[in-house]
């Protein structure tokens, strides 16, 4: 089984990465699954059902989510779009939406997904995700292959989730910070680990948005308005293969591209 996991899209230039660039990524690597982490896409708050549709179009057969999933719920309920887009399954006192799926391929196997979010220097009512993933992995049908994106701050949660997988699941991917790291490996019980996929979108920017507006609020504490960023767009995430009899990972390579875009991007 071979999957592309994409970090964090983010905006104008994150959509426009995968709109021209994904096919032939996803034909490099031979892909089987591509899972993309969607809380971005619509100018850095949430995804809309049209962008999902967009999304689908490029490539991308399932979007994970994050903190600023609910900024556009609608998702979560649209026919269209609401089974194959996921929030983090610990999100406490939210009904809509779920953090978890089961993908099946057109040759039958299956990778189950599951979203979740770390509790570690996040606001918001958060279930312990540890726990919650117990849960879910005790409760979902037995699937060939186990994925999960786990939306979190700290490295040192993220690697503990890691080492708490190790040997069920075959690939934890930690997304949110929109940088990625240097440290994709495989566990000793085959899991696959990069503590952050990293960002897809412009890297000549603060995690997405402008630098000035942020610096000026650091500076002067004064509430500014973001703008996204739409310089130097780069595709961020990780290539990982799966043992289809033993469910071990046996690669996970990270992927960092940087674009040069000959048109302005379709309004839309
Ligand atoms: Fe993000
Ligand atoms: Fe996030």
């Amino acid at each position: 089984m071979k999957i592309l996991f994409i970090g964090d899209v983010f905006g104008d230039a994150g959509r426009r990465v995968l709109a021209e660039h994904l096919p032939e990524i996803k034909a490099e690597f031979e892909v089987d699954l591509v899972i993309a982490n969607g809380e971005n896409v619509a100018g850095g708050r949430g995804i809309t059902v049209n962008y999902v549709k967009k999304m689908k179009h490029y490539g991308v057969n399932v979007l994970t989510g994050g903190n600023h999933s609910f900024a556009q719920p609608e998702v979560f309920e649209d026919p269209k779009t609401k089974e194959i887009v996921l929030r983090p399954a610990n999100f406490s006192c939210v009904k809509r939406g779920k953090g978890s799926t089961v993908f099946t391929l057109d040759d039958g196997r299956t990778v189950g997904i599951v979203n979740l979010m770390g509790k570690v220097f996040i606001e918001g009512k958060i279930r312990c995700p540890f726990k919650e993933v117990d849960e879910i992995l005790n409760t979902m049908p037995e699937c060939t292959h186990l994925f999960v994106d786990f939306h979190a701050e700290a490295t040192s949660e993220k690697v503990c989730m890691a080492h708490y997988l190790d040997g069920r699941v075959g690939a934890v991917c930690g997304t949110h910070t929109h940088v990625q790291t240097n440290d994709a490996r495989i566990f000793p019980g085959g899991t696959a680990f990069i503590t952050d996929a990293g960002m897809t979108g412009p890297e000549y920017s603060a995690i997405g948005m402008t630098h000035e507006p942020i610096i000026y609020r650091i500076l002067t504490g004064e509430p500014v308005k973001f703008v996204q960023s739409k310089e130097d767009p780069m595709f961020n995430g990780v290539f990982i293969e799966l043992d289809d009899e033993t469910k071990r990972a046996v690669k996970i390579e990270p992927i960092y591209r940087r674009y040069q875009f000959t048109a302005p991007m379709e309004d839309d």
